[in-house]
């Protein structure tokens, strides 16, 4: 973002909104005073909470000064001063900001320990929390700090992915705390969360089976993660989802409507009758390519020397429903990519009529049965985004951040 953080693409600022910055003790915390200087440039009121380590990195002078509001010294406030300083900063806050946010910090939060101002508050707030991590790449892989992470994310709170680049350690990698620019970008977004508000999307999910006899099937490793995400995601920016899904490893996010389905014949079923209906059609469900000619009614006994299972394509959900397409309807398509690169993802585009094709690079740490992805998304033969290696949420967050852009949802909306 080349603007100054005044505001959103959609016209939003921060006027009138109440921000608390915890800066927890990282070097990042330097580039924390310029994060004060963009929330206050674009209208927001800061209050600004430092831990002890992160004092050690800026002073609190600093930040009184750019936030123009005194930063308190610690937990317990003198008794000349009203009320009881961590609920109420925690009660006047409408989004709390941690950054940086150290694997100390993180550890603390999942934990729920409460030993000073800064992981108090975090404990007593009741407003949505946006963690900016911001530590070494082998910290930042670390198993111990994926767990405080994904339990911080169940319990609803949001993060800012750090970036790759150059580590005060001197090392290269990931663990940079993302720029204050796109924390501002974050934070704007996250006041307006019915921006896809009357857009009604319906989204596929998870893998098919499909059955060979009673006891066993032809699947996939699709784990359901990057529907679901994008289900949450079109849902936190106030869309009406339908969500039809296979059989999936996580549970499905809270959603308008859903319907879990088996093999792809149901799954074609579930979809055709909810099309016609839906403004945006998202196909992210790795549908089972061939099915088998019958489904022997009975197990299928061993036998000597080889045997041979006839396969017949199922229907191409996503091609049919393309034909179907009306005008002012979206449709997006899902590919693969084990090589072949964008060439591939607009010919798929072409034949199944999308919008739309996000193509999933598949290694070791994307595609499949992964907790990151990296994606490319195609729209008339251009590729219009691409991604590093993102958490599936970020990934979620950049196609539903480009589909709402589209011309035609942005009608929909009025
Ligand atoms: N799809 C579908 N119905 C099928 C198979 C796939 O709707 N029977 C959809 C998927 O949901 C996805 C896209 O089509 O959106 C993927 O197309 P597919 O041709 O299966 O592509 P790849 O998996 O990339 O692989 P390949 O082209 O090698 O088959």
């Amino acid at each position: 973002m080349k603007a100054r953080g005044r505001s959103s693409s959609s016209g939003v600022d921060l006027h009138g909104k109440k921000i608390l910055l915890i800066v927890t003790g990282g070097i990042a915390a330097y580039k924390s005073a310029h994060l004060v200087r963009l929330l206050v440039r674009s209208g927001g009121e800061v209050r600004v909470v430092l831990t002890a380590s992160a004092s050690e990195f800026v002073t609190p002078l600093t930040f009184e000064v750019l936030s123009g509001n005194p930063v308190p010294a610690g937990l317990f406030a003198p008794r000349s001063e009203p009320g009881v300083r961590h609920v109420e900063l925690a009660t006047w806050a409408q989004r709390i900001l941690v950054a940086p946010a150290t694997a100390d910090f993180l550890a603390k939060a999942a934990h729920g320990l409460a030993d000073d101002l800064a992981s108090t508050v975090l404990l007593a707030a009741r407003c949505p929390v946006i963690l900016a991590p911001a530590m070494n790449e082998g910290m930042w892989q670390n198993p111990a700090v994926r767990r405080n992470i994904d339990v911080l994310r169940g319990d609803g709170k949001h993060f800012i992915e750090p970036g790759s680049g150059a580590l005060a350690c001197g090392e290269s990698g990931s663990g940079r705390m993302a720029e204050p620019e796109e924390i501002v970008r974050t934070l704007l977004s996250s006041f307006e969360p019915g921006d896809l508000a009357g857009v009604r999307f319906l989204i596929s999910a998870g893998r098919t089976e499909e059955d060979i006899d009673p006891v066993r099937y032809l699947s996939n490793r699709s784990s359901g993660r990057m529907g679901f995400a994008l289900a949450a995601e079109a849902k936190r920016r106030g869309a009406h989802i339908t969500l039809v899904h296979g059989p999936v490893d996580v549970e499905p996010p809270d959603v308008d409507a859903c319907t879990r389905v088996r093999n792809a014949a149901r799954m074609k079923a579930a979809l055709s009758k909810a099309f016609p209906r839906c403004n945006v059609l998202i196909m992210a469900a790795a549908v089972a390519d061939f099915t088998p000619v019958t489904r022997a009614d009975a197990k299928i006994r061993r036998v000597e020397g080889n045997l041979s299972l006839e396969l017949k394509p199922t229907p191409d959900i996503l091609a049919i429903l393309g034909a179907r397409k009306k005008k002012e309807q979206v449709v997006v398509g899902f590919a693969l990519e084990t090589g072949g690169g964008g060439r591939f993802a607009n010919e798929k585009a072409r034949r199944k009529a999308c919008d739309y094709l996000v193509l999933n690079r598949v290694g070791e740490r994307t595609g499949f049965s992964v907790e990151t992805n990296q994606i490319s998304v195609f729209k008339d033969g251009r590729k219009v985004l691409a991604t590093g290696i993102v958490s599936k949420e970020e990934a979620a967050a950049a196609i539903i951040g480009q589909l709402a852009a589209d011309v035609r949802l942005r009608r929909m909306k009025r």
